[in-house]
């Protein structure tokens, strides 16, 4: 990674919030990277360099990770077929057959299981929620680690949260041993310019809608939400997008009922058949 930055902090701020937002006035390109941060849904043929899944799995496992534990693991897929049929059950998401790396994240109570077992000792505590948690945050923590390392690298990212729309069939096309869930998948490859120019930072809700000072504010989001819709409105406008609407009205659009959550309205019987018992 260079040491140089590309951006002024105005330039990235603006960006990120569409108006202007004070933050310290520091940069570096640790930064400049997080800040710059968008999704990637098209990808060229261009492999990947060798080792880069391993590039990418050290700085996931250089995250922290709830008491050392490292209750997650990662499948690295590359399989044009496995691919093909992971994207099927995401909801044909079209990105998963194009990239050359689908990492799916794993929180991964399994290892513990099977140490409890190999040395017979007591392993009751992953029988509860709190474990299923713990996995799927340390999970969630390493992935982002390496989300980062790819983009420093111009490589491209997206999350993929349309897996847990199938989770059982995922879980047997993976190979996943009980007591061990994928949580989300993450498309790495060389952006396609083709796609990617048209793709730009999406701007976030203001600061004052999210950081709350000392205790929670529960009428902190009404103005913010105002201003968030205006400044995605032209955001769209300027993208030429159509929306579904302001944010406000698309958000719980997504959060109406069990008919639009795509399958994860049953997750928990699917968690169950998983081999967690969640107490
Ligand atoms: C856990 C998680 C799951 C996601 N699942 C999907 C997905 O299944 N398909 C997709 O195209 N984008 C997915 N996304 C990407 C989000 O839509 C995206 O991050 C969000 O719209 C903000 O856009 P940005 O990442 O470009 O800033 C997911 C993001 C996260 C964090």
């Amino acid at each position: 990674m260079s040491t140089q930055t590309t951006k002024d902090l105005e330039t990235l701020l603006q960006a990120r919030y569409g108006k202007g937002t004070e933050v310290l006035d520091a940069l570096n390109p640790t930064i400049e990277t997080l800040f710059q941060h968008k999704s990637v849904r098209g990808f060229t043929a261009q492999p990947l360099a060798p080792n880069t899944a391993e590039l990418l799995v050290a700085a996931a496992q250089s995250a922290s990770t709830s008491s050392n534990l490292q209750t997650w693991s990662v499948v690295a897929v590359e399989d044009q077929g496995r691919k093909d049929r992971l994207a099927a059950m995401a909801g044909n998401q079209k990105w998963i057959s194009a990239c050359p790396l689908f990492l799916v994240w794993v929180a991964d109570l399994a290892r513990l299981k099977a140490l409890g077992d190999e040395h017979q000792h007591a392993y009751e505590s992953l029988n509860y929620l709190e474990m299923l948690i713990m996995g799927t945050i340390d999970a969630s923590l390493a992935a982002q680690n390496a989300a980062i390392a790819a983009e420093s690298l111009d490589l491209g990212i997206v999350y993929i949260g349309g897996i847990r729309n199938k989770p059982l069939d995922v879980a047997k096309e993976l190979g996943l041993p009980p007591m061990s869930f994928a949580t989300f998948g993450m498309c790495v490859g060389h952006p396609d310019p083709a796609t990617t120019a048209k793709n730009v930072v999406k701007p976030r809700l203001p600061q004052s809608a999210v950081l709350h000072r000392e205790t929670y504010h529960p009428t902190a989001h009404k103005e913010a939400v105002d201003a968030y819709n205006a400044t995605m409105e032209k955001f769209y406008a300027e993208q030429a997008m159509k929306p579904l609407g302001p944010w406000h009205i698309q958000s719980l659009n997504r959060v109406r009922g069990p008919e639009a959550m795509a399958g994860r309205d049953l997750l928990v019987d699917a968690l169950k058949k998983l081999g967690f018992d969640m107490r």
